[in-house]
């Protein structure tokens, strides 16, 4: 078994420097990688759902159960099916000790409804919310939002997964047998005490928790068993802190096909991808030439070994990947409206700030009008250390990214987005419009940073 214990020193530093960010232990491939159970509908005739926020225990290591949170059980969630159009209830219920929310990230819906601060659900209680799917297909997720407890709750366990499916989706012929050749990925780092349990306060860093220990889907040292085929990944940086790389350790290619919130217009050819916490992407490794015997995997960009597969002599699924996926684009107008939002990143560990302000749930730092797009300019301000990668995110809505430091974005993010990653001194200029209207955040999903208060809120009326 793999060990995969943190020194105890390096646990007490109050500041990790990002540039020496801890490394990730290699996966043995030992265990075949858990996939999220799919949530059954409550009710025959329409889309009901029930989470429940609760408290468990885990065997991540074998023999040990590991305190955890987790949605319908013990570790993270399952995964919940929307059709665009629909009208979906869902019925949440905090089985909690204490406060917490149910956020729906990426999901375009009203401030109400949102899971922010502001929709709180102390222990005990429940609620039911109800919204229609307006949104094209895409892979969203879900995790807690109260106020100082987001990084814990999450890191706890507590995230699940978003399918909307559409009609295009459904036609474009690209794998989507779930959990065969269409495989979510939540990526999260953890650190294990000596007891393997995940005692939250011993890891926490004030830039954010991160471990040495990869878990995806919260499996331990997984692998993937895949069929000779076409196989999509969906890939979530689920973690509170660090920032993926992810390549094929052949260096061979692997084709984009989605973004945050819906399929890029045409496949793009990757050799690498970095997304920073709680960004999504879908790509899809073809596996149909690759034999039983090579030894392929995910592995990040210092090399570390995430995801080994275990190719089968079976021939599976014969799939295509179009060339014509989607109509997304930045228009003319959009690219010559003046800049009417500017947010300031700065900071670091719990001297974080947007604007120079620290989250105030009282105060409503902007407004913008229902259905009316306006172009926000996004500047992460270095500091005398030179400053470090902010994953900034707006809720209700997805947004386009009209340029970075004023060059057109590149071709894997053409695409709608919900969370971008703004380097030191980067200057992100994005379109958004909101369909509904209510409060909603926008912060840093460095989810310690989003904590201590580089968050603030807009309010769409
Ligand atoms: Cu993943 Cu405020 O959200
Ligand atoms: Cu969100
Ligand atoms: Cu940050």
């Amino acid at each position: 078994h793999m060990d995969s214990m943190m020194n105890d020193d390096s646990m007490d530093n109050e500041h990790m420097d990002h540039d020496e960010i801890i490394s990730l232990t290699d996966s043995t491939g030992e265990n075949e990688l858990i996939i999220p159970p799919v949530l059954k509908s409550d009710s025959q005739e329409q889309t009901e759902y029930t989470l429940r926020a609760q408290t468990g225990q885990t065997e991540i290591f074998d023999g040990v159960q590991t305190i955890t949170y987790g949605y319908n059980g013990s570790f993270l969630g399952p995964m919940l099916q929307f059709e665009k159009g629909e009208t979906v209830t869902i019925n949440l219920i905090n089985e909690l000790d204490e406060d917490t929310t149910f956020h729906w990230h990426g999901l375009e819906v009203s401030g109400n409804n949102d899971g922010s601060p502001h929709n709180v659900l102390k222990p005990g209680e429940e609620s039911t919310i109800e919204f229609e799917v307006t949104q094209e297909a895409a892979t969203l997720w879900f995790h807690p939002h109260p106020k100082g407890q987001t990084s814990e709750q999450v890191y706890n366990g507590l995230a699940g997964l978003i399918y909307i499916n559409d009609e295009n989706s459904k036609n474009l012929g690209l794998p989507n047998d779930y959990g065969e050749n269409d495989i979510p990925l939540i990526f999260q780092d953890k650190v294990f005490d000596d007891e393997k349990q995940l005692n939250y306060d011993a890891a926490a860093n004030e830039d954010g928790t991160v471990g040495d220990t990869s878990l995806i889907n919260g499996t331990l040292n997984p692998k993937l068993s895949v069929d000779k085929e076409k196989v999509r990944l969906r890939l979530l940086n689920g973690s509170n802190a660090r920032n993926y790389t992810f390549k094929l350790n052949t260096d061979d290619d692997f084709v984009q096909v989605a973004t945050d919130g819906g399929f890029l217009n045409e496949p793009v050819l990757m050799k690498e991808l970095t997304l920073t916490p709680s960004e999504r992407a879908e790509i899809i490794i073809d596996f149909s030439e690759i034999d039983s015997s090579e030894e392929i995997a995910l592995i990040d960009e210092e090399g570390s070994t995430l995801l080994p597969f275990e190719v089968s002599n079976e021939i599976g699924e014969e799939t295509n990947i179009p060339a014509e996926m989607n109509d997304f684009s930045v228009t003319e107008e959009e690219k010559n409206l003046p800049v009417t939002k500017e947010i300031e990143l700065f900071g670091m560990m719990d001297m974080v700030t947007i604007n120079g302000k620290k989250f105030d749930p009282e105060r409503i730092d902007f407004t913008q009008e229902q259905g009316v797009t306006e172009v926000w300019e996004i500047y992460n301000k270095p500091d005398m250390m030179g400053g470090m990668i902010h994953p900034f995110h707006i809720h209700g809505a997805q947004f386009k990214i009209i340029s970075r430091n004023g060059e057109t974005p590149p071709e894997n993010e053409k695409g709608w987005k919900d969370s971008i990653s703004v380097a030191p001194d980067e200057t992100v200029r994005i379109a958004i419009q909101f369909k509904d209207k209510g409060i909603y955040m926008f912060h840093c999903h460095i989810l310690e940073h989003e904590d201590n208060g580089m968050m603030g809120q807009i309010k769409v009326e």
